[in-house]
């Protein structure tokens, strides 16, 4: 064990939502899109399977041309990631040296904390509000790069944008808006990037583009900084399949608003349905939802629904002790939840 880094070895790892190897199970505990992508993708594999005897294309011009446009940038401002945890990992590999500052909000992605124990930084939580909000711009002038994702999880709503905003603007770091959810929101922080050059915008093909399997991210910010992360980042990052999925779901652009439109309406009726069963429920702005049951403690909620066959997260996180999160599935799923609960609510009374 003397060979190991004392920041790895004292780092219990990033515990991941289970993903089930057997049964029927309901699964709404890892914020997937319950819908699978358009089928006009399956050639797409077809012609790729032919040419996997050769690498991918290792800066991806294809799938960032493609991106450019859905973004409305330039395609040198957008680097490409194994998924948007790899955007992670390098944004803090390429900033960060070890024993320096990385900050981040007390209640969010818990990927940020694992990052940051296992490069060696050190860490400073700020605290967030009784609504898991942000009360003031972050003023840590030692953090070399500062996370934030909006909509913020475990919550699902976006932080104050003025905070956003004046946080780019003060810090002499590097500031990270993690989108992963923004698709399920009302707006984006995309804007930002034409202001604020220490700013990193991240997205993710896994939620919004129905993609988790694929494993692609995005970091867009501006040239000179995507300069620098080129440089750490692995060449071969985004497999062949992987490319070519997501720029063909660019081209679907219709099919997946449509799917996003079906998710805010689902989301909303199972907001309305809990509060109904006697739940409080943080309004969302993402594709779950943070929700505390007032007749059974959140812990046993979500074993016993386990054990009905409904999946959803509880969180070992002192903020969040009373709260299960619970992803937006199709219609049938947050059915057969809604009536598991009931059932379950109807056994205790
Ligand atoms: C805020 C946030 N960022 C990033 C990710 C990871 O996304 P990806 O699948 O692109 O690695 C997640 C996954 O749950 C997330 O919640």
């Amino acid at each position: 064990m003397f060979l190991i880094r004392e920041c790895v070895l004292n780092t219990p790892g990033y515990v991941p939502g289970e993903q089930p190897k057997y049964g029927n199970l309901i699964k709404l505990n890892t914020n997937e899109n319950p819908y699978p992508p358009p089928f006009e993708l399956l050639p797409v594999l077809q012609d790729e399977l032919s040419k996997l005897n050769l690498y991918p294309d290792p800066v991806c011009s294809k799938l960032r041309e493609t991106a450019a446009i859905i973004y409305g940038v330039s395609s040198d401002m957008i680097i490409t990631g194994n998924g948007s945890d790899d955007i992670l990992n390098i944004a803090i590999r390429t900033f960060v040296n070890p024993g320096e500052t990385i900050a981040f909000l007390d209640v969010t992605y818990s990927l940020y904390e694992t990052l940051a124990l296992v490069h060696g930084a050190s860490m400073r939580k700020i605290p967030t509000n009784g609504e898991f909000e942000l009360s003031q711009p972050i003023i840590c002038p030692e953090a070399k790069l500062i996370f934030f994702a909006s909509p913020n999880p475990p919550l699902g709503k976006h932080l104050n944008r003025q905070y956003l905003e004046a946080t780019c603007a003060k810090t002499t770091g590097i500031v990270v808006i993690d989108e992963a959810y923004v698709n399920f929101a009302d707006y984006d922080h995309l804007d930002l990037l034409q202001k604020y050059d220490n700013l990193i915008l991240v997205r993710t093909m896994s939620k919004a583009y129905s993609l988790a399997g694929a494993r692609v991210g995005f970091g867009i910010a501006s040239k000179s900084v995507l300069e620098q992360m080129n440089k750490v980042r692995d060449s071969y990052n985004v497999d062949r399949l992987a490319q070519a999925l997501a720029t063909a779901a660019f081209q679907h652009q219709e099919n997946y608003q449509q799917i996003w439109d079906k998710i805010r309406q689902t989301r909303k009726r199972l907001i309305t349905s809990l509060r109904d069963l006697d739940f409080f429920v943080f309004d969302s702005e993402a594709n779950f939802v943070l929700a505390s049951p007032k007749w059974i403690p959140a812990s046993q909620l979500y074993t016993q629904l386990r054990e009905k066959e409904v999946l959803v997260r509880y969180f070992n996180h002192p903020r969040i002790l009373d709260y299960v999160r619970i992803s937006v599935g199709t219609d049938p799923e947050i059915h057969r939840l809604l009536e598991t609960i009931q059932y379950l609510k109807a056994q205790r009374a």
